[in-house]
């Protein structure tokens, strides 16, 4: 019976661990997690996962280790467990954590993966970007899937196109809010109450997006299909080219991306 333990059990290590339970990924019994407030986890040991105080007593045992801490707490984590590693599968969730870095960290022999969930894990609608540079079997790299398809979808990517991907994904959602919330002040603008501005832009956001993934077409197209000749759609498109929409939202992938490489 594989060990899955967590160590970091914040916003997105709740998460992945919310998401395995509820889809029963894996029964409560094999899932262990360490946190340093162990007070905090006391709904999930009334669930029957096992809490660790220590991060080494949770590496020792554990067949599958979830590094959830921020990047900056992960060197001195992995320093602390390092020498109870040996076969254990490392899935490292920490921004900015290349292969490379993480293969200097741990011991020769270590399985590691390294992927990027994002923000809607925390309702099960995440999509987690999978490194496929790292050390690991194929039976390791299902493992890894299996995780992160427990908050939503997930995709193998080579390191190569790992970051921007990443960054679409893990940086868009914010971008989408943005979107979202100019959406709503336009409609209060015009009278409409918050609220219902808010589920309105919701809902059409949703539905265009299981659009463009249900028929498969180009946005473009899509749009285009909107845009009736001489009609109000194609007259908000202009306002939005006006305004340098396209070219914004390129920008502010392009620059988080070259923002990353710096940290
Ligand atoms: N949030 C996102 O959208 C997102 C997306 C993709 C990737 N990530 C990555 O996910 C990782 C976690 O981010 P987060 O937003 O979930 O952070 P977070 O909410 O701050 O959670 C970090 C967790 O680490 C725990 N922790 C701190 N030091 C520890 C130690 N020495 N040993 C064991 N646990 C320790 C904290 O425990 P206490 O609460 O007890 O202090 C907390 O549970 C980061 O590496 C980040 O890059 C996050």
């Amino acid at each position: 019976m594989k060990k899955i333990g967590f160590i970091g059990l914040g916003n997105m290590g709740s998460a992945i661990l919310n998401g395995i339970l509820s889809k029963q990924t894996f029964p409560p019994e094999q899932i262990a997690v360490s946190r340093k407030h162990p007070e905090l986890a006391e709904k999930y040991a009334e669930n029957g996962v096992r809490i660790y105080t220590g991060n080494r007593e949770l590496a020792a045992e554990a067949d599958l280790i979830i590094l959830a801490v921020k990047p900056n707490i992960l060197e001195s984590v992995l320093s602390e467990i390092r020498d109870v590693l040996d076969k254990q599968l490392i899935l490292s969730i920490a921004a900015g954590w290349t292969p490379t870095r993480l293969s200097a960290a741990l011991p020769a022999g270590v399985s590691y993966i390294s992927a990027m969930p994002n923000v809607p894990a925390a309702v099960g609608s995440g999509c987690t970007i999978i490194n496929e540079d790292g050390r690991y079997t194929d039976a390791q790299m299902i493992q890894a899937e299996q995780i992160f398809g427990a908050i939503g979808t997930t995709h193998r990517v080579s390191g190569r196109i790992f970051d921007v991907c990443g960054t679409l994904t893990g940086c868009g959602p914010a971008f989408v809010f943005e979107f979202m919330e100019a959406l709503c002040d336009a409609a209060v603008l015009e009278g409409v109450p918050k609220p219902l501005a808010q589920s309105l832009a919701a809902e059409m956001i949703g539905g265009a997006a299981r659009m463009v993934e249900s028929s498969g077409k180009h946005p473009c197209v899509l749009k285009d299909a909107v845009c009736s000749p001489g009609g109000t759609t194609i007259e908000g498109v202009r306002a939005l080219h006006e305004h340098g929409f396209h070219v914004g939202v390129m920008d502010a992938i392009i620059r988080a991306y070259e923002k990353g490489k710096k940290l």
